[in-house]
């Protein structure tokens, strides 16, 4: 059984990927999509959105990062993939999912999924410039408008030569509201025999299970549920209880030291702001905290903020974890 952390772009950067694949039980990371145009970036535009290409394309643990490039030139779609497997890149993943409009306007992302062909196209002309030993994988959600075309997009998939192809189980126009429709993937499944990875709507260890029952696959992709609970994906593979949130302190000063050795101090700040109101779909206890660092404006006031709201934590440790219903973030 696989576990992918999902790719969230202006989300998921190297320093999330870092620790939260330190924690454990994920499998894979997929970068924040890199949006290709008419040119062939230089190498500092692939070593910043995938750092870990100085590593091998690993984390500092050892997992794998596919580097994600999304557009539908079919030139420079394959000059980029070329160069980023030249740069070491361990695999090559392509968004078709991207419902931001600036991505469509210049087509790419899901307005592709109009046409399986073109989701053929971009796929086997990746596949065809980068090594054979190196995998090319594809993201995609059901459709544009509607459902209709699924199975032809996992055909398109299957036969541009993808090694994986995880659907994100909601079409462009439905953009994150839920429910996901899991049950679209197992007609997708039926008709093509490569790996298909089920994502979306994944916030719990029952939500996986009903996730792989209804889409018939045994591997998942998990996102915004991974950034609610850093520790889901172990829940999940190793039966663990959900930590309880005081025991994320070092994570959260390790975050906020990482983020601003990344990025600077507002960098840091916003990520540490935005941390918390994800983990506030899990914890009551992110919430409040959340309510407390929002009103910071100096990075240096984090971290004296944070280790006073968890030593207050400390003496009150029985607050229990809460799974509201998800809403859309
Ligand atoms: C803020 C945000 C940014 C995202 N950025 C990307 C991206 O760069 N590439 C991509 O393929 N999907 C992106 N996605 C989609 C996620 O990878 C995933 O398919 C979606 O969130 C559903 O999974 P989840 O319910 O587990 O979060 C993004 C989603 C969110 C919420």
């Amino acid at each position: 059984v696989k576990i992918i952390l999902a790719p969230m772009e202006g989300v998921v950067d190297p320093v999330v990927r870092q620790l939260f694949t330190a924690i454990g039980g994920i499998d894979y990371c997929v970068t924040e999509f890199l949006r290709v145009t008419s040119t062939l970036y230089p190498n500092k535009v692939f070593y910043k959105n995938c750092p870990e290409l100085h590593h091998g394309s690993r984390t500092a643990t050892g997992t794998p990062v596919f580097l994600q490039i999304l557009g539908s030139d079919l030139v420079t779609m394959g000059e980029n993939a070329h160069k980023a497997a030249e740069l070491g890149a361990y695999g090559i993943d392509i968004n078709f999912g991207c419902p931001a409009k600036t991505v469509n306007r210049h087509d790419g992302g899901a307005s592709l999924l109009k046409d399986p062909e073109r989701v053929f196209q971009v796929t086997s002309s990746v596949r065809r410039a980068v090594p054979a030993h190196i995998p090319v994988t594809t993201k995609v959600r059901l459709g544009f408008a509607d459902k209709s075309l699924c199975g032809e997009i996992a055909q398109a998939a299957e036969a541009g030569g993808a090694h994986w192809l995880t659907v994100h189980a909601r079409t462009k126009m439905e953009a994150y509201r839920p429910p996901a429709h899991w049950e679209y993937i197992q007609l997708m499944k039926e008709k093509v025999q490569l790996p298909l990875i089920a994502n979306g709507e994944i916030w719990t260890p029952h939500d996986h299970k009903l996730c792989q029952q209804s889409s018939g696959c045994e591997d998942t992709m998990i996102g915004r549920g991974l950034m609610a609970q850093p520790d889901l994906a172990r829940q999940i593979r190793f039966k663990e209880r959900p930590k309880a949130f005081f025991h994320y302190k070092d994570f959260f000063l390790d975050f906020i030291q990482q983020s601003h050795d990344w990025r600077g101090p507002f960098y840091a700040l916003n990520r540490c702001k935005q941390l918390c109101k994800l983990m506030g779909r899990s914890y009551h206890e992110a919430q409040d905290l959340f309510q407390r660092i929002k009103i910071l404006e100096k990075y240096g006031d984090l971290e004296p903020c944070l280790l006073h709201f968890f030593a207050q934590l400390q003496h009150s440790p029985n607050r229990t974890i809460d799974l509201p219903p998800p809403l859309p973030i």
